[in-house]
């Protein structure tokens, strides 16, 4: 077989961020740009030979096209054996489960998450390590450094594989290997979880609606929901993956799904409501007349998790990001378990699942999951709360009150800026991090700042230390906000505020209405609508 060696030489911007290299689908389709990130990864990690890949993306434009590439360069390397979902579809929890199951030495994961897909949305390429989690820093590091002084690459100018047909071909010394990208996913979580609880439930006559959002989990949610749990046919909605996610923004949270809020907020809403993103790592959970925070949510799978076969022996502990709510350290601390508090980004949590300091975590954007992999996990995150709904026999509104009243309320919301000018957004986060030694005694919003820093965070496991995490400004009663730049964006700067608020006694508020002073805090430190231009954020939820 013939292998070409192409010249290249590096292309600006191919560092990568928290989720891998996410760039506009235009900028992943010009000539050489996919081949040199994809050769970096290779120089990166020591070389593909001898390698085997597990290699699938969440279907959207480019997603084919750009699985042919990651095969033909695999093969130029020498890999040993490419894993591939069929279709060229894998959700992203699903190849991270594969990557484990397999004993694979990585995985090529091609999506963008939750940002909009086709020719004008975005494209991304996600490199995860042999434990099924994204690259750490080390590793992303020396992919970086790859893509400076890059100057060929290897492909084997062959004929497109067939994704369509399970079975294996072979390519050169390398082995292709296309598989049900559903079945090993769906035995996973067959292991985890009370199915014959959820079974009965259904059975019972309980509703769920289910929004795939057009995206990758569509054809997981079916398999398991209704096919093998027994839901009603037409419970999952929007089912059909499509390569620009029906021109719509695969984000599940009340401004993206808001199809599904109205539903659930509506007279007939069913029992239970849920969505996931574009490649299937992020859920959105909903009761009847209420919508779950994230941060709330965590905190509740931890409560309860002993409802559920696989957690019955209890956690080992719990972790969060930085910025999401504190809700998950008060049910610990209540369990007598550690707590970890981790920079932004799922690739933290890897450590601390492999030292099995933590069994659960979760994000503030919509992300939950466990040490059964190594990624975030939608549908995972469904079935745990439909495990705790059969167990407990109540209804998701129910369990989040006992919740609050049991562990008080952290009454919480995210403000996003988007696409606001770089220079404005770094000269915010500059300004406030000059401010930082004089903040604490002053008064913004009618609330005294008790302390104030960036955070820092040094892994317990690896010793790393990461820097620069986002600026936290606490005050007197247990109030906080946060400022951070997106690192996910590809447009402008992103600018997150954070707002938490500690409340254990009035428990039904509004989440704005009980920010008020926390968001108007937020406001006069940060001189939001001065530097920024805007006068409210793009997006609260
Ligand atoms: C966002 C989320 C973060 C998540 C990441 C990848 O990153 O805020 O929690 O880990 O997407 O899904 P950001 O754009 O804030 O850097
Ligand atoms: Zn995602």
């Amino acid at each position: 077989m013939r292998f070409d060696t192409i010249p290249t030489r590096p292309i600006d911007g191919q560092k990568p961020g928290t989720s891998g290299l996410r760039k506009t689908t235009q900028v992943f389709k010009q000539p050489g740009f996919l081949e040199n990130f994809i050769q970096s990864i290779w120089d990166g990690i020591d070389g593909a030979a001898g390698k085997t890949f597990v290699v699938g993306g969440d279907g959207r434009h480019f997603n084919a096209e750009a699985i042919q590439t990651v095969v033909r360069m695999a093969a130029a390397s020498s890999a040993a054996r490419v894993i591939i979902g069929q279709n060229g579809l894998l959700s992203t929890p699903a190849a991270s489960n594969l990557i484990r199951k397999r004993g694979a030495d990585g995985g090529i994961i091609l999506s963008a998450s939750h940002n909009p897909g086709g020719p004008d949305g975005d494209f991304g390429v996600k490199y995860n390590i042999a434990n099924g989690g994204p690259a750490p820093e080390a590793v992303s590091t020396a992919i970086y450094a790859a893509t400076q002084v890059i100057s060929e690459y290897k492909i084997a100018p062959t004929n497109d594989i067939d994704l369509s047909q399970i079975g294996e071909t072979s390519l050169g010394q390398t082995a292709v290997e296309v598989i049900d990208p559903i079945a090993d996913y769906a035995a996973l979580m067959a292991d985890l979880f009370d199915f014959t609880a959820i079974r009965d439930m259904f059975t019972t006559g309980f509703t769920l609606r289910f929004d795939a959002m057009h995206a990758v989990t569509g054809p997981y949610a079916k398999a398991i929901l209704e096919d093998q749990l027994g839901a009603q046919p037409g419970s999952v909605v929007n089912g059909t993956p499509s390569e620009d996610f029906g021109k719509g923004h695969p984000d599940p949270n009340p401004i993206w799904a808001k199809a599904l809020v109205d539903v659930m907020m509506g007279e007939d809403a069913p029992d239970f409501g849920a969505a996931s993103d574009g490649d299937g790592d992020r859920n959105m959970i909903m009761g009847r007349g209420i919508y779950v925070t994230p941060s709330d949510s965590l905190a509740a799978l931890a409560a309860n998790a002993t409802c559920v076969p696989a957690y019955a022996g209890g956690l080992s502990g719990v972790a969060r990001s930085m910025p999401t709510s504190a809700a998950v350290d008060r049910v610990a601390s209540a369990l007598g378990i550690q707590s970890h508090e981790t920079p932004t980004g799922w690739k933290f949590f890897g450590n601390l699942m492999d030292a099995d300091h933590v069994t659960l975590c979760g994000e503030e954007s919509a992300g939950t999951g466990s040490n059964h992999i190594r990624e975030k996990d939608g549908l995972w995150a469904v079935l745990f709360w439909l495990n705790i709904l059969a167990h407990r026999k109540s209804s998701v509104a129910k369990i989040m009150q006992d919740h609050w009243e049991t562990y008080g309320r952290n009454y919480y919301s995210r403000h996003d800026y988007e696409g606001v000018e770089v220079e404005a957004a770094n000269g915010l986060m500059a300004m406030l991090r000059a401010q930082l030694p004089k903040l604490a005694g002053q008064t913004f919003g009618g609330l005294v700042v008790t302390k104030s820093d960036e955070f820092s965070y040094d892994d317990p496991v690896d010793g790393s230390h990461t820097s620069g995490q986002g600026i936290r400004i606490f005050f007197e009663g247990g109030a906080r906000c946060v400022f951070r730049l997106s690192g996910t964006g590809t447009v402008g700067a992103t600018l997150r505020v954070y707002l938490e608020r500690l409340d254990t006694e009035v428990l039904g508020l509004d989440a704005q209405e009980a920010l008020s002073s926390v968001i108007q805090a937020a406001n006069e430190v940060a001189e939001i609508m001065t530097r920024t231009g805007r006068s409210a954020p793009d997006v609260i939820s």
